[in-house]
C-alpha cells in the first residue's frame, strides 16, 4: 500500500479523490503512472514536481538519467559511437534519484556521488541528445526507468515516457510552448543559477536538441495518440498546474471506477 492510501484509508472506496485542498488526495489505487513528455524547457519538470508534491507521488526526471549517463561518457572520455565502449560503460553505471516531495528537490546520483550540478552543465546538455540517441543506451535507460516504477505511484517526465516507457500510463500530458518563450525561460533559469551563458547559446542548444530528439530513429520525441496537449506559452505556473490537476482528477476517478468494478 502506498503512503497516499495509508493516509486516507478510513474513507469509503469511491470517495471523492480530492478535497478542495489540492495537497490532499484520497484512496489512490497503487501504481498510477502519469507521463509528461515534451520539448526541452517546455516546463515538464516544473509541472511534474508540482503534481508530485500535491499528489504525494514519486517524481522521476528521466532526462536526468540520460544526463547522468552522458556525464559518465564525458568524464571517462568514452566514445558513444563505439558499441563495445557503450556496452562496457552501461555495465558500470548506476543512477539513483533522491526526491524529497516536501522541498520539491530532486538529486541525481551517479555511482554513489551526487552529480546534480554537473549534469546541468551546458556541455552535458549539448551532448545528451547525441548519447540518448544510441539504441543501446535507450534500451538500458528504459529498463531502469521501468524498474523505478514498480509498485509506486509515479510521475515521470521525458521525451518517450507516454510512447515507449509507459505506453499504458494512466494519464499522458504532452507539453509544448513557443520556442522563444522556452529559450527565455531557460536563459533566466541558467542565469539564476550563476551560469555564464548567452541567450543565443541557449537558443542554439534548444533548437539543436529539438531537432535531434524528434528525428532520431529510436524512440523519437512525439505526442502519444492518447496524450493531452498542454501549451503553456501564455500560462502561469498556477494555471498549468490547475489544468493538469483537473486532468489527474478525471483520470484517477476513472481508474478507481474500473478497479471497483473488478472487485
Ligand atoms: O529533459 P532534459 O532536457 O533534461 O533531457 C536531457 C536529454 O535527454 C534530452 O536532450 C533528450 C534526452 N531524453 C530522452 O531522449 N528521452 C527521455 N525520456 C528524456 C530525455
Amino acid at each position: 500500500m502506498n503512503c497516499s492510501a495509508r493516509r486516507c484509508n478510513t474513507l469509503p472506496f469511491q470517495s471523492i479523490l480530492f478535497s478542495s485542498h489540492p495537497h490532499y488526495i484520497c484512496n489512490v489505487p497503487d501504481h498510477i503512472i502519469i507521463a509528461i513528455d515534451g520539448y526541452s524547457s517546455s516546463g515538464k519538470s516544473t509541472l511534474a514536481k508540482q503534481l508530485a508534491k500535491a499528489l504525494r507521488f514519486e517524481y522521476v526526471d528521466s532526462g536526468a538519467y540520460y544526463r547522468a549517463v552522458t556525464y559518465y561518457f564525458l568524464k571517462e572520455e568514452l566514445d558513444w559511437s563505439d558499441l563495445n565502449q557503450v556496452s562496457r560503460a552501461l555495465q558500470n553505471i548506476r543512477v539513483d534519484f533522491h526526491f524529497d516531495a516536501e522541498s520539491n528537490e530532486c538529486q541525481t546520483w551517479l555511482n554513489g556521488t551526487d552529480v546534480e550540478k554537473e549534469i546541468r552543465l551546458l556541455e552535458v546538455s549539448n551532448t545528451a541528445s547525441k548519447v540518448s540517441a544510441v539504441p543501446a543506451v535507450r534500451e538500458f535507460v528504459t529498463e531502469q526507468l521501468r524498474n523505478l516504477a514498480k509498485e509506486k505511484n509515479l510521475i515521470m517526465d521525458g521525451r518517450d515516457i507516454g510512447t515507449v516507457v509507459f505506453p499504458h500510463a494512466d494519464l499522458k500530458i504532452f507539453m509544448i510552448a513557443d520556442p522563444k518563450v522556452r529559450s527565455e525561460r531557460r536563459y533566466k533559469e541558467m542565469k539564476g543559477k550563476g551560469s555564464d551563458v548567452s541567450e543565443s547559446q541557449i537558443e542554439k542548444n534548444l533548437s539543436g536538441r529539438d531537432e535531434l530528439d524528434t528525428t532520431r530513429p529510436t524512440a523519437p520525441l512525439k505526442q502519444a495518440d492518447d496524450a493531452v496537449v498542454l501549451d503553456n506559452s501564455t500560462m502561469t505556473r498556477a494555471e498549468q498546474f490547475n489544468f493538469a490537476l483537473q486532468l489527474v482528477n478525471e483520470r484517477l476517478r476513472h481508474s478507481l471506477d474500473k478497479q471497483h468494478v473488478r472487485k
